[in-house]
């Protein structure tokens, strides 16, 4: 019950303050992977990702308050690890608060893998990864920045990629993915439909 008299009518939602907790939206979910200047590996999970275009781009947003951002800033470089929903529990404690010193020890538990083309690590068993040299930081979202990347080397389990011999339901069923339902729910999406494309749209 939305407590609406009339439910098909929009309720304002508050601009004055943020709204992303007033709805859910679906949304990735991976780890961003980042070397700090000891060369210490580091992990963050992050939600607001998307490809930046239809070529090889990649952007996320980032605060500059996160070890992340000025990592990438100084080494140029950042990876991308798109996690198997059974992987939920260490893509979250990759979250975890940094201690006073500004250690987050969590990231030496995590098992992580040297990425290949990148000075950098991957989350082991995920599904995609991407590695990205650092392309450009637009700052002004408010706190946050967006973190744009040229994606210069891709690779990832093929029983996630697609392959014309495969239908693409039958390997989403077989492999599902990771879905972030902002905020703080998520969702293993397996069963999908093709989505109906208009005639001879164009992209
Ligand atoms: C599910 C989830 C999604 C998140 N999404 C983002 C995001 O999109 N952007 C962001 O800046 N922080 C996001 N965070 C918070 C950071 O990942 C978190 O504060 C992290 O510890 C920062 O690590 P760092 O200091 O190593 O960069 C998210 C956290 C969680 C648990």
């Amino acid at each position: 019950m939305s407590g609406n008299t009339d439910d098909s009518k929009p309720v304002d939602i508050d601009v004055g303050q943020p709204i992303w907790d007033r709805f859910f939206h679906v949304a990735p979910l991976v780890l961003v992977g980042t070397l700090d200047e000891n060369g210490k590996a580091d992990l963050a999970p992050k939600h607001m990702v998307m490809p930046m275009g239809w070529q090889n781009y990649f952007g996320f947003v980032c605060t500059p308050r996160h070890a992340t951002c000025a990592n990438v800033e100084r080494s140029g470089v950042f990876t991308v690890s798109y996690p198997r929903p059974a992987q939920v529990l260490e893509t979250s404690l990759s979250a975890s608060p940094r201690q006073v010193d500004g250690d987050k020890p969590i990231v030496d538990y995590l098992p992580t893998q040297k990425a290949r083309e990148v000075d950098g690590v991957v989350i082991d068993g995920a599904y995609l990864y991407l590695e990205c040299r650092h392309l450009k930081t637009v700052d002004g979202f408010g706190d946050n920045c967006l973190i744009a990347g040229t994606i210069v080397s891709a690779y990832g389990d093929s029983r996630f990629l697609r392959a014309s011999e495969f239908d693409d339901q039958d390997l989403i069923r077989q492999s599902p993915l990771f879905a972030y339902l902002a905020p703080g729910r998520f969702a293993t999406i397996g069963d999908t439909n093709a989505f109906p494309f208009p005639a001879e749209m164009k992209k």
